[in-house]
């Protein structure tokens, strides 16, 4: 199939991109590159060996994504283009309600023109909110507590809205756990700018040396060692969901929400363990207060991914420190 990606330089798409690509797939990428770099290409292309077709272009540009779509006869699109840092969206919320929420409106307006009515879309576990239990399932209720999580949530109910106002259109919004790693070949991953946020990110830094120590942000709470628990899930496992997603939504119609995660919870502490016995490398890190909006535990319930998409995570998290780890190195 011929496939738009957006945001598919970033760091969930550039790895779908390689995966749909060793599929057979064509891949036409629009990205802005406000938070990814264009060289990304050529690194996909290493892997793959195919270099994807590429837009530098807003996806609120209506009449650029007009003549994409008239160069292009795009049969889906897995739609990852957004802003994602839930600290900022706090600090400029219209950027994040405008980029998230109206981009996608223009998205789906210019779909609809060009006939194309299959969309893959990346939500996140920040819709089940403070107050379920896990493991989270996708008939829990949802909520937010900051406009980044607001956007996916309200992207979730547009986009079922439109599913059944018009029963040609087929959707698969999926919930992402906590993606991190990097692909084998250490040449794509995660390089947020600035001090990290996430916690990977953090860990991999400090481990180079880039930065002093990590916080550990609490260690009263309700989990077996004190300190937050996580389903982290190897983005290259991520990736093959997307294509199994994608494969679902062109046989099916109407919306399915799906989690993908790996089903198992790691502590903050895990974690550091791990990276540390990947790496060899000593991570400093000392206990902090909680982060304000943090829960203690958060992972999937994945029956649904596994009967509906046939997809089951098979990466642990040594993979994931291991090829992380490799991706920093480089
Ligand atoms: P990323 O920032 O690496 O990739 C997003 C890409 O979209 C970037 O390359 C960016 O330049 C591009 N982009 C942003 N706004 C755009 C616009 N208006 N027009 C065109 N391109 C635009 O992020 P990621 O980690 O790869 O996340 C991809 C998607 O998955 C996002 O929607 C994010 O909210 C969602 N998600 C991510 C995580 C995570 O932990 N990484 C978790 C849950 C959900
Ligand atoms: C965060 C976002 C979430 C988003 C996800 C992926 C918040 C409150 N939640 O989730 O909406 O979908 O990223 O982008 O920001 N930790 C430390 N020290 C650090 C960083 C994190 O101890 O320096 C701990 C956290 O308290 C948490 C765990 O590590 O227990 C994971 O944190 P993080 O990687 O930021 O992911 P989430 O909080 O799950």
């Amino acid at each position: 199939m011929k496939i738009l990606v957006t945001g598919g330089t970033g760091f969930i798409g550039s790895h779908t991109v390689v995966e749909l690509q060793k599929t057979g797939h064509e891949v036409v990428i629009v990205d802005n590159l406000s938070n990814s770099s264009e060289t990304v290409l050529d690194d996909i292309c290493t892997i793959s060996g195919t270099r994807p077709i590429f837009y530098k272009a807003d996806i609120r540009d209506k009449e650029a994504l007009r003549s994409v779509f008239s160069e292009h006869k795009i049969e889906a699109v897995i739609h990852f283009a957004g802003l994602k840092a839930v600290g900022e969206s706090v600090q400029i919320p219209l950027e994040y309600y405008h980029n998230n929420i109206t981009g996608t409106l223009i998205l789906c307006d210019v779909m609809r023109e060009a006939g194309c009515k299959t969309m893959v879309f990346s939500s996140s576990a920040t819709v089940y909110g403070m107050n379920n239990t896990v493991p989270f399932k996708e008939d829990m209720p949802t909520s937010a507590t900051n406009p980044y999580g607001r956007t996916k949530l309200m992207l979730e109910q547009i986009l079922s809205d439109l599913t059944v106002s018009d029963p040609e259109w087929s959707v698969v919004l999926l919930r992402y756990f906590n993606p991190i790693g990097a692909h084998p070949s250490g040449l794509i991953g995660e390089n947020p700018s600035g001090i990290p946020n996430n916690l990977f990110p953090y860990i991999a830094r400090v481990a180079v040396g880039m930065l002093p120590c990590l916080s550990v942000f609490g260690n009263d709470y309700d989990t077996p060692d004190g300190t937050g628990v996580r389903d982290y899930i190897h983005v290259v496992d991520l990736a093959l969901g997307h294509l199994k997603a994608l494969d679902f939504a062109a046989a099916h119609k109407g919306v399915e929400t799906v989690n993908l995660g790996t089903s198992r919870g790691t502590s903050v502490l895990e974690l550091v363990r791990a990276f540390e016995k990947e790496s060899g490398v000593k991570v400093n890190y000392k206990i902090a207060p909680r982060r304000a909006g943090d829960i203690a535990s958060c992972y999937a319930d994945t029956e649904k991914a596994e009967k509906l998409l046939g997809w089951k995570a098979k990466y642990g998290i040594e993979d994931m420190c291991r090829d992380g780890w490799r991706y920093m190195n480089k």
